[in-house]
């Protein structure tokens, strides 16, 4: 491509860098209603909105309204804020219990404080602009502040040193520390400040940049409209997410089968084919839960077609899967072919459906179907046109989507659509590009949960904006079968997780290239805890399945397929937690222990919930690494050696082991394992971590695992606390919700067995042929 040649330092980009930032002026006025606050300043008009006690909005406009750049990211509406306002000689100060807003008359600057007089926010320059529009704010930071978010990056956990651009791309390679952007936007991030935590939203759909090369201040830089952003008060790490998902919303309960083993392969090319891999998976009694379908299933790649001859019989192959608990996931990408004999082209040709330029002829680029054209998604028609596109599929039994493609990628020099092209009416492109993929991906899930009448949709996309959690599941897209992808695949997960995309993986053994077998091994072991499980290889490499590399390496992995499913009702427990908290349940050390400051660097290693941490293996040939471990004390899963934690330790992991800890006093609740998620528990095991002394919780959660009658409360939701004093372990069981169990809960000990067990105040004995008791 030309940016890896002198084209990519040509004068037009250095000229627009010396274009002059103006500043905005000094406050003429403050006129105050209620929760809103304008300021009328020399150059610019300012807004400061309270949301809520905690989440302040603040937008500063100098264009007159000429540009629109809100997002469709937020869904939360204002609440009812008391502000309390006082004037001094040198501004104002607008106070509510959580946060203090201080404003600056000249030239205008805001400070914005918590309740306990933490820093989070101070404009360390004044807010400028440039006449074409560009905007650009600094915010001041100190040497330890540690920075993370930002969505899909590139790179360690803490995203300082670095300038990150927002504007969806794709890039099939390299996926280098340096190489950004990729696929999603997210403008968005959590600051840590000596372990008290704030956030900032960016909500604006042009491209933005963060700049967080400097050691005092960061900038944000919109290249296109006013300012737009909320602050967030934190000041845990969970309150930020808590108050940036009340925002942008939560991620809906995926169906559990989402939640299995996956299955992926660019391409699975016949039915015949998708049948055998099903059959082997079965003979070998590995777990699976999806097969996907890649470009191969469809008539020339045109959307909402199978290719006759590859896949003749779509539905009685989906009934056959299903029969085996496997579901049947298709590629559905955005371009659509140019042909006047295909109907999705005709039809939406007719309606005027698709991208055009402002006069009026259509936009076309190439993908795969070779030239196609673009349904303009930010239209809610069109939307709706595409969503009942769907019924091809759902008609014949599917139930889970992939979006790809859906920067949208095109194969040009820029990669993607014509920034000239003009949406739902004259929304340029450079304007809206951003959230096009997430305009799509809402427009599957809705039609899916229409036509799924009342189970659960499953939607895969690659692009994204802050908010498409409401939609899909996230994968981080074309990575590679190195080490250093399974490395990076880590913190690019953790900061999507702290950018409220909860459910989210990589592919697992790497996209393209060629994976081995101890890579294989590596790669299944830790994915089996990242939300989203899918092993995925692209046309031309090695193949990747369990079996692929030989029988040492295929038993190995079916352990680790087999695990997942052990620890499924953890990971669903967790997930009802993210859904009604945004806290995601793969989760960096730091949003544990924000005050131990060791936690706050570690890329590579990560909690399942707030009692397990994983210390996965991401070095070739090698069968030890160094761990941190927080405070407490620690059990290593699999030997039960015991750890004191606020230390470093070398610790041994061969190839058939990943380190996995699990905190002294913890309860993690395990199933049986199983092939599918369609099989019912019929038992689940509360293992209980004893210790000498002490109270710990848990909550497990159920539910029908398909339906959203969890919405109404038809689940079941098991708060547990567990005393333990003097050789006794006291547990206090109280249970919500009207689901009925399929299963019951036995309760088994790791460590010293105590010799009194009291349930809810009820002396219990042991069963000495199974070791447990039944809660
Ligand atoms: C893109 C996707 C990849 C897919 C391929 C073919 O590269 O990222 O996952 O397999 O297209 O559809």
């Amino acid at each position: 491509m030309l940016e890896d040649t002198s084209f990519a330092i040509r004068p037009i980009d250095q000229a627009d860098e010396k274009e002059v930032w103006q500043p905005i002026g000094d406050v003429q006025k403050i006129e105050g209603k209620k929760q809103i606050f304008a300021l009328t300043c020399d150059e610019a008009v300012v807004n400061i909105h309270f949301y809520r006690g905690d989440i302040v909005r603040v937008t500063i406009d100098p264009f007159d309204g000429k540009y629109d750049s809100v997002s469709p990211a937020v869904i939360a509406t204002p609440e009812k804020v008391d502000v309390h306002v006082r004037e001094g000689e040198d501004g104002w100060e607008l106070q509510t219990k959580r946060l203090t807003v201080v404003i600056e008359r000249s030239p205008f600057r805001l400070a914005i404080y918590d309740n306990e007089g933490t820093l989070l926010v101070r404009d360390e320059q004044p807010v400028c602009f440039q006449a074409k529009g560009r905007m650009r704010c600094a915010h001041a930071l100190t040497p330890t502040d540690v920075v993370y978010g930002l969505g899909e990056k590139t790179g360690v956990l803490n995203k300082r040193g670095a300038v990150w651009t927002m504007w969806n791309t794709d890039v099939y390679a390299p996926h280098n520390l340096e190489t950004d952007p990729l696929y999603q936007s997210h403008p968005y991030m959590m600051v840590l400040k000596n372990g008290h935590a704030h956030g900032i939203f960016f909500d604006h759909t042009y491209k933005t940049t963060f700049d967080l090369r400097h050691e005092l201040f960061y900038t944000f830089t919109s290249d296109g409209g006013a300012l737009n952003y909320y602050v967030f008060a934190g000041p845990h790490p969970k309150d930020v997410l808590a108050q940036y998902t009340h925002l942008v919303g939560r991620m809906p309960l995926p169906p559990k089968w989402a939640l299995g083993y996956h299955q992926s392969r660019y391409s699975y090319e016949t039915e015949q084919e998708v049948r055998e891999l099903i059959d082997t998976f079965r003979a070998k009694h590995i777990p699976l839960d999806a097969v996907y379908l890649d470009i191969h299933y469809m008539d020339e790649y045109r959307v909402f077609t199978f290719d006759q001859k590859r896949f003749p019989h779509p539905k009685s192959l989906i009934q056959y899967a299903k029969e085996q608990g496997v579901h049947i996931v298709p590629i559905v990408d955005p371009g659509v072919k140019v042909d006047a004999e295909y109907d999705t082209y005709r039809d939406g040709v007719q309606k005027d459906y698709f991208c055009k330029y402002a006069d009026g002829t259509l936009y076309k680029g190439d993908v795969w179907p070779g030239t196609s054209v673009f349904p303009d998604f930010l239209k809610k028609k069109v939307r709706k046109w595409w969503g009942e596109q769907h019924t091809f599929y759902t008609d014949i039994g599917i139930e889970g989507i992939w979006n790809d493609m859906n920067e949208p990628s095109v194969f040009n020099e820029t990669k993607t659509m014509d920034e000239q092209v003009v949406h739902d009416g004259w929304k340029t492109h450079r304007q809206v590009h951003n959230v096009y993929g997430m305009m799509m991906t809402e427009a599957t899930y809705h039609a899916l949960k229409k036509q799924l009448k009342g189970k659960r949709p499953f939607v895969l996309t690659r692009a994204g904006f802050a908010g498409i959690h409401r939609y899909a599941a996230v994968w981080t897209g074309d990575n590679r079968s190195f080490w250093e992808h399974l490395e990076l695949s880590i913190p690019m997960c953790l900061n999507l997780g702290l950018s409220a995309v909860a459910f989210c993986g990589a592919d697992v053994g790497g996209f393209a290239h060629d994976a081995n077998g101890e890579l294989l091994v590596r790669w299944t072991q830790v994915g089996a805890f990242f939300p989203y499980f899918r092993n995925h290889c692209a046309i031309g490499f090695a193949r990747q399945e369990p079996w692929a590399f030989g029988e040492t390496y295929e038993q190995i992995v079916k352990r680790y397929i087999e695990l997942r499913y052990e620890w499924l009702p953890h990971l669903y427990s967790l997930c009802f937690e993210a859904y009604q908290t945004g806290v995601p349940m793969m989760r960096p050390l730091m949003m544990e222990y924000p005050n131990d400051r060791e936690t706050w660097n570690v890329s590579d290693q990560f909690m399942v919930g707030d009692q397990v941490m994983i210390a996965p293996m991401i070095r070739p040939y090698t069968a030890h690494r160094i761990v941190y471990f927080p405070e407490g004390r620690w059990i290593d899963y699999w030997t039960k050696e015991v750890f004191e934690g606020s230390r470093r330790y070398i610790v041994e992991a061969p190839l058939d082991r990943l380190p996995i800890y699990v905190k002294e006093g913890a309860m993690i609740a395990h199933a049986d394992v199983k092939l599918s998620t369609a099989m019912a528990d019929e038992q689940m095991t509360l293992y209980v971590y004893t210790m000498k002394e002490g109270t710990s919780t848990y909550t497990l959660y159920d539910d029908d695992g398909t339906t959203f009658a969890y919405e109404k409360g038809e689940y079941i939701r098991m708060h547990i606390r567990a005393t333990f004093v003097d050789h006794t372990v006291h547990f206090d069981v109280k249970t919500d919700g009207t689901y009925q169990p399929t299963w019951q809960l036995h309760v088994a000990f790791v460590g010293d067995v105590p010799t009194t067990i009291v349930v809810n105040g009820e002396q219990r004995v042991i069963d000495e042929a199974t070791n447990t008791f039944v809660l």
